[in-house]
């Protein structure tokens, strides 16, 4: 399955799912394209030394959420994508790619979903008092957050944790998870029934 990747910064689960690629754990998995919205993005760069097709689009250029998607689908047609890993991607998907790409769009969340969706995980986690975190991958639907789960792993919070220290415990997980979740997704083994994602 042909996978575009979509990062706004760090890029370190591509980097944990290229690294799962070579070590031979994703078989059907075939990563064509990296695609940001930042051009200062280190994911970018990633791409680029993995010989993968970096495309940054900046939505600044555009007027519009519709605008800038439709010119990522234009880069992206060319190279017959299947399927789009969301690893850091800042912002929300919109209209153009879900309906381009039904069920067809995985993310990774650094919090157990429902629990603490949005871009302040972690910090959300330490506020609340909650005592297990973890990561969640899931299917992107039009809400934040919300989609079918696919798997989610947990870790302890600390009574000492800052939020890098339990953002680090949790990337750990995520390493592991989205490889998980991007290799039963390309081998065709999930099936969404309503909200549960059935293997
Ligand atoms: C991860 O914590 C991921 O769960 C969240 O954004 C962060 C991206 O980190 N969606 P990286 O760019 O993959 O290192």
């Amino acid at each position: 399955m042909r996978l575009a990747i979509f990062a706004s910064g760090r890029g370190s689960n591509f980097g944990a799912l290229l690294r799962a690629k070579a070590d031979g754990k994703l078989p059907a998995a075939e990563f064509v394209a990296l695609v940001s919205d930042k051009e200062t993005a280190s994911a970018l760069g990633i791409a680029r030394e993995n010989n993968i097709v970096a495309i940054h689009v900046s939505p600044k250029n555009f007027p519009t959420r519709e605008a800038y998607e439709a010119e990522i689908l234009k880069q992206l047609e060319p190279l017959k994508i299947e399927g789009i890993c969301l690893a850091g991607y800042m912002r929300l998907v919109g209209k153009i790619l879900l309906d381009a790409f039904p069920y067809r769009i995985l993310n990774i969340h650094p919090a157990l979903l429902p629990s603490f969706p949005g871009a302040h995980a972690h910090r959300d986690t330490l506020t609340y008092g909650a005592k297990i975190s973890g990561c969640t991958v899931h299917f992107v639907d039009a809400g934040v957050d919300t989609g079918p789960i696919i798997l989610q792993r947990s870790v302890p919070v600390l009574d000492d944790d800052t939020e890098d220290s339990l953002a680090a415990r949790i990337l750990i997980q995520e390493h592991q998870a989205y490889p998980e979740a991007v290799d039963l997704f390309t081998r065709n083994l999930l099936r969404v029934e309503g909200r549960r994602v059935i293997r």
